[in-house]
């Protein structure tokens, strides 16, 4: 299976969000800490007019604290971006992002010059949790779907920020089966845009190759089978997905092993790190059991 993903609305999005970026000081760029690369749109440097951004590596909670540092070096090497790891309901950590906003734009934030900044990132990613907490209030959602008509909404934060929250939508770049393949572990592409085996079986691959260790304890298997189906097999005996016959239900065990991933029921978790080698990847992928080099031209999909 080829995940594919068409970002039909993507250069309408980019465009209110290059006329946004002229009035604003600030870019926050929300991105899941467990695959910070993949959850991206790179096209965003194009338009950030070298405005300072700040890369808030949200769902810190799931993210393998060393992978994540990582991170945070990668960032920081291009000027004017700072990478934020933290939990979007963590009240402290949210505040020391406004902390940061604040010595990013020294000359604003006093009363009537606030931080005009702007929330933007893939769906799924945390912005309006983000947002909420920045705001300590529930805040609408802005149409988050690409029929949805986006309105700008000004959002006065009490603490001298004000939030444009829109467009905010980008889709991530998908440029590569690997990052389709980690953003459908994340969760980030909805159900209705994949088959659970296939990215169970890529999650299981994956996990043997970087976490072995974790799916050995989660899953009580004293030794790792030797392809990552098989793994999928032995998650889903060890959690009851058992058809008639006690032959095992792969597509629920794929499903249920995900759930898992997702909720780091096995542990803190990064999906990917800066720097892997290709030839680490493409043999991750052949693991898998995935074609490499497949295109992306097919129809479109959409996250739920
Ligand atoms: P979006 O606006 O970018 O689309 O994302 P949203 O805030 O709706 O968050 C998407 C999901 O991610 C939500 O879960 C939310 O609770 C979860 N989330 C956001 N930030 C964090 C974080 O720092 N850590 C963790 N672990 N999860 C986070 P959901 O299950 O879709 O919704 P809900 O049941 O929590 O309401």
């Amino acid at each position: 299976m080829t995940i594919r993903w068409y970002p039909g609305h993507m250069s309408k999005a980019l465009e209110q969000i290059s006329e946004l970026v002229r009035k604003i000081d600030l870019i926050i760029e929300v991105l899941d800490a467990r695959l910070p690369y993949s959850s991206s749109n790179h096209l965003l440097e194009q338009v950030r007019r070298n405005k300072p951004c700040i890369k808030v590596l949200n769902k810190n909670d799931l993210a393998d604290p060393a992978v994540t540092r990582a991170w945070v070096q990668h960032f920081q090497k291009s000027a004017g971006v700072r990478a934020l790891p933290l939990v979007a309901k963590n009240i402290p950590e949210v505040k020391s992002l406004v902390k940061l906003c604040k010595q990013l734009v020294p000359q604003r934030g006093n009363p009537g010059y606030p931080i005009r900044t702007m929330v933007v990132g893939i769906p799924n990613v945390g912005k309006s949790t983000l947002i909420n907490t920045l705001a300590g209030r529930s805040i609408a959602k802005v149409g988050d779907r690409p029929a949805v008509t986006m309105r700008p909404q000004q959002i006065p934060l009490n603490n001298g920020i004000l939030i444009f929250d829109t467009p905010g939508l980008l889709w991530p770049a998908m440029d590569d089966q690997g990052g389709a393949y980690r953003l459908a572990t994340s969760g980030a592409i909805g159900a209705n845009a994949l088959d659970y085996t296939n990215v169970g079986v890529f999650a299981a691959a994956y996990m043997m190759r970087r976490y072995p260790d974790l799916l050995k304890e989660r899953y009580k298997l004293a030794e790792l089978p030797e392809t990552p189906y098989e793994v999928v097999e032995a998650v889903g005996r060890c959690l009851g997905c058992i058809m008639s016959g006690g032959v095992v239900d792969v597509h629920r065990a794929a499903e249920t092993f995900l759930r898992e991933l997702r909720a780091g029921k096995a542990g803190r978790i990064s999906f990917e790190e800066p720097g892997t080698p290709e030839d680490v990847e493409a043999e991750l992928l052949r693991f898998a059991g995935i074609e490499v080099g497949e295109q992306h031209q097919q129809a479109p999909i959409m996250p739920e």
